[in-house]
């Protein structure tokens, strides 16, 4: 249809995006074979029939068994690569790019080899792209505070600071000094909240860690109030559609929140989340949105225009981007 080349043909800007969540079951194959890394997967479709999903921490456990396969500087570079490369082709002007250092770490993987790797592929991309270090919050604030001292020396290369993996249990109150460090410091903040945990969670990461978007954030509209402040607040949404379907956050498309909360004044935008996991990249997502909510030229508009703005872009740089 006309709006499928609209939806596809625009200039949008991504905003939620793991680097490690972008790895296609073929790379992480080939890279396994490079680096000498046995994976418990016989094949590239043995891979893709396990991603079966049925809440977060199910995606969370095959996810971190695919980035076991990323040791060395170039592994980082091909991945960043190949998701620029795809970003590209979806027309994404602007990406703000999630990394997870301690899957990384934890492996014994330099930091210093993780943030090169993947700032060198984002200079290499005519795509605009900067980067926000993630804290895992099923760890303790005292291994974020560990990582983030690791990374200070490399700190011109990324713009903000983020909050992921296990929501349910790990509220982001449990991050508030290393948050409030990483004000003092001079990052842009945003955490994951309202995935699958309650709008309480959205409201201390506003609250106490001072976030300045909420990734996901789509369960606000169990607590009016809280709609009310976002809408009025025009705190941004990085809302990730086919995600929050793979990951049972909703049973189907079409019982998605994302008209609810346009309708509600939110300032709503669209992102992959993990584009290799849950069946697309950044067209996909608005293709699968539009067909399966009554969704029309405004909407599309606006989405895409909620994307710049809510970006951490300084507006004339914004404008040369549109
Ligand atoms: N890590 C990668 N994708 C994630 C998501 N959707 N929620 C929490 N942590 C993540
Ligand atoms: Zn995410």
């Amino acid at each position: 249809t006309q709006l499928r080349g609209v939806l596809e043909g625009m200039p949008k800007a991504e905003l939620h995006i793991h680097i490690e969540g972008s790895l296609e079951p073929e790379l992480i194959f080939a890279l396994a074979a490079r680096n000498n890394v046995a994976l418990p997967y016989a094949s590239v479709e043995d891979l893709r029939a396990a991603y079966a999903f049925t809440d977060l921490q199910s995606f969370l456990d095959i996810y971190y068994a695919g980035a076991s396969v990323l040791l060395h500087e170039q592994d980082f570079y091909d991945m960043t690569a190949a998701y620029l490369k795809r970003a590209e082709q979806d027309n994404v002007r602007h990406t703000e790019i999630f990394f997870d250092p301690q899957t990384h770490t934890a492996r014994g993987v330099p930091v210093k080899d993780v943030i090169d790797g993947i700032h060198r592929a984002c200079q290499d991309s005519p795509v605009s792209a900067t980067l926000i270090l993630s804290f895992l919050r099923h760890l303790s604030e005292e291994d974020a505070f560990a990582v983030l001292e690791e990374a200070l020396p490399y700190r011109d290369k990324y713009i903000g600071i983020g909050l992921d993996s296990s929501e349910r249990g790990n509220p982001p109150e449990k991050f508030a000094r290393v948050f409030a460090r990483c004000k003092e410091l001079g990052f842009r903040l945003v955490a994951h909240a309202g995935e699958e945990g309650p709008p309480a969670y959205i409201e201390t990461a506003l609250d106490v860690l001072k976030v300045e978007r909420i990734d996901h954030g789509v369960r606000c509209l169990e607590d009016p109030a809280l709609v009310e402040r976002l809408a009025r607040e025009q705190m941004a949404l990085t809302v990730c559609p086919l995600s929050n379907v793979k990951l049972c956050v909703f049973p189907e498309m079409a019982q998605h929140n994302l008209l609810e909360l346009l309708d509600a004044g939110v300032k709503v935008t669209i992102n992959s989340d993990d584009p290799a996991y849950f069946g697309g990249y950044m067209n996909d997502n608005f293709i699968a949105t539009f067909e399966a909510l009554p969704l029309g030229l405004s909407h599309a508009q606006r989405l895409a225009r909620n994307g710049f703005e809510a970006a951490f872009l300084p507006e004339a740089q914004k404008q040369q981007l549109l």
